[in-house]
């Protein structure tokens, strides 16, 4: 993780974070310990937990506890109740800043922690469903201190969203099922960055791809990137796999599922497990089976059946292992320094959703393609005063 290294490198020797607490509720995985570890180096004291009860690396936990004495909670498995008691662990220890995946810590710190809000100085959010939530709660003006949209940043939703989860997509599909893809009819449900990422790697397969999307504008650009765009429902009736990235739920539905294909293979990227309707296939199925590790075979009322990989959990990391490491350096990298700018500026900023300074992106970018080894161009100072001028072009 070069660019995040040499942020850590830095972070040595000044150490921003001194003094400060730290609560971070992420998918606890490898690269994630890179980020912990790199604001401890920061001065910061770290607490983490995972942001989801089934994408956490046991091992990496373990490690990130007995070799670095990192105050580390949650368990791959974890009930919903053990979920909660440990974000709340992180809670206890009465952080100063929150980084967040989903927004689950941000809401307990608006409800039952909302003790903390006053010493909070602010927080990063990762991911679109936790941003989705922050501007409601922005809108309603319930936020009780800033938090920063790292999701948006360039750096992060061209590269995470996109080649991030549509490689790790395709990772957990492929570790659980060990199918063909090639000359498969695939449905991806969501054509945000993410749905691109997983359609995009999904036609480089083989695999006959159909987009769904409930918005007018990227349902013409998925026609115009050569996708068929179709209803859901009408789109399941052919479709060996339909994977959803949407942040809404429902978007695949029980009443759907009846006259889907059979055997079709249902996985989901998306940040919460509600995309499927798990809960109804639970309730109304005849019955379930195990069939592979990470693949649940419901046999719905009407005699149908369908696979549904990891409980309908982010599939990416619940059956793979995440993203890329060199995408997650990038966007820990932005996590990085953004809790930096907000220790360096939170006495300026009010409740508000921020964007993440433009100047952050650009550095991120710079580093990564030293790092890369790759030289690019700048303007020259006539090309600035073009930049500047409103003249007649010719
Ligand atoms: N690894 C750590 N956090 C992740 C995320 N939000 N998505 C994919 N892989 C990750």
């Amino acid at each position: 993780m070069p660019v995040l290294s040499a942020i850590r490198e830095r972070f040595k020797g000044e150490k921003p974070f001194r003094g400060l607490s730290i609560a971070m509720a992420l998918h606890v995985e490898a690269k994630t310990g890179v980020l912990a570890l790199a604001l401890k180096d920061g001065g910061a004291v770290i607490h983490l937990t995972s942001c989801n009860p089934l994408t956490s690396d046991d091992d990496v936990i373990g490690s990130l506890r007995s070799d670095f004495s990192l105050d580390v909670h949650g368990r791959k498995g974890e009930s919903r109740d053990e979920y909660y008691a440990n974000l709340n662990a992180v809670l206890d220890s009465r952080p100063d800043i929150i980084i967040d995946d989903g927004g689950d810590l941000t809401r307990l710190v608006h409800t039952e922690r909302s003790d903390l809000s006053d010493r909070i100085i602010g927080g990063n959010e990762e991911t679109t469903t936790g941003v989705n939530r922050l501007r409601v709660m922005e809108k309603k003006n319930i936020l009780k201190f800033p938090m920063f949209d790292v999701n948006d940043a360039v750096m992060k939703h061209y590269f995470d969203n996109r080649y991030g989860t549509g490689q790790s997509t395709m990772e957990g599909l492929l570790v659980s099922t060990n199918l063909l893809i090639a000359g498969k009819l695939a449905v991806v449900c969501g054509y945000g960055y993410c749905g691109k990422g997983i359609a995009m790697r999904l036609r480089g397969l083989g695999a006959v791809v159909t987009v769904t999307e409930v918005d007018p504008t990227k349902a013409v650009e998925a026609v115009m990137d050569g996708y068929t765009v179709m209803p859901v429902r009408d789109a399941l009736k052919t479709a060996d796999f339909a994977i959803t990235a949407t942040g809404m739920k429902s978007v695949i539905k029980y009443s759907d599922l009846l006259t889907a294909k059979p055997g079709i293979v249902l996985a989901n990227s998306g940040h919460f497990n509600n995309e499927i309707e798990v809960d109804n296939l639970d309730s109304r199925s005849r019955r379930k089976e195990e069939v592979r590790k990470n693949v649940t075979r419901y046999f719905l009322e009407n005699g149908n059946h369908v696979d549904l990989l990891s409980e309908g959990r982010l599939v990416n990391l619940s059956a793979g292992q995440g993203h890329p490491v060199e995408i997650m350096d990038m966007s820990f990298a932005i996590q990085a320094l953004v809790a930096e700018y907000l220790v360096k500026n939170h006495e300026k900023l009010s409740r508000k959703l921020y964007a993440v300074p433009a100047d952050i992106d650009r550095s991120v970018a710079e580093i990564k393609l030293k790092s890369m080894n790759v030289n690019y161009d700048s303007l020259d100072s006539g090309q600035l005063e073009y930049l500047d001028s409103w003249e007649e072009g010719t």
